[in-house]
């Protein structure tokens, strides 16, 4: 698959068929994730592949229980000012979002994948984001939807149930559900590239016209 589409179109996946995602696919998913760059190359990560259905089935309450507290919590604002202008697109794009993660929290059993990603304390972001992110692209190559999500990762009882070590020091990072989608893989909504960068300043003229994506432009 192209560079461009799979950076353009890799958005979040959460309506998934329950079709296991075979080894080899698989296995290209997470080799590409390691060749991710890292702080001194210190690869100072460990990923765990999650195909259990036993396993799946520990983790749906769990997942329900985070997230819901996460939408009533930080979400809950947005949401209030949503109900109060329900037409706007605002409003609108966050009733999908609503939809899609209420969607993949209720049926998080039947989901046949997941990536979980560990990473030493404190040192939780920016060395292991990358190979993450490319997990992602790779499976999006392969087809495969996902969803980087992190409400699991202050569960102590997940780490367990994977069997991470105790006394090491690893956290989790995140957790990438994972299979083939049932929709279809498009451009997601994103701000104007003119209000989130510049050029020589905060808010220099950018001095070129991205008011739209660049991809697909004319290459399809
Ligand atoms: C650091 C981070 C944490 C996230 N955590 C969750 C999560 O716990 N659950 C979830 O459904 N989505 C989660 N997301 C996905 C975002 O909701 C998603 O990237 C955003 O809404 C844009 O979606 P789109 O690419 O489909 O447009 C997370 C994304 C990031 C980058």
């Amino acid at each position: 698959m192209d560079l461009r589409e799979a950076l353009y179109t890799t958005r979040s996946m959460r309506r998934l068929k329950p079709d296991p995602v075979p080894l080899d696919v698989q296995a290209r998913i997470l080799d590409a994730a390691r060749f991710a760059p890292s702080g001194r190359n210190m690869q100072n990560w460990h990923f765990i592949l999650v195909d259990d259905p036993q396993i799946a089935k520990v983790l749906g309450p769990i997942y329900r229980e985070q997230i819901g507290a996460v939408l009533d919590s930080t979400y809950a604002e947005a949401a209030r000012a949503a109900a109060n202008d329900p037409d706007s697109p605002e409003s609108r794009a966050l009733e999908r979002l609503f939809r899609s993660v209420r969607h993949q929290a209720l049926h998080w059993e039947s989901i046949p994948l997941f990536l979980f990603a560990y990473a030493p304390e404190g040192n939780t972001g920016s060395s292991i984001f990358p190979a993450i992110w490319s997990a992602m692209l790779a499976a999006r190559a392969e087809g495969v939807g996902s969803t980087l999500t992190t409400v699991l990762n202050p569960r102590k009882d997940v780490d367990r149930l994977l069997g991470v070590p105790e006394d090491e020091g690893w956290v989790q990072v995140a957790c990438v559900p994972m299979g083939y989608p049932t929709g279809r893989f498009g451009v997601p909504e994103r701000k104007p590239l003119a209000s989130v960068a510049g050029r020589n300043s905060w808010s220099g003229p950018l001095g070129f016209d991205a008011s739209e994506p660049l991809w697909p432009g004319d290459e399809l």
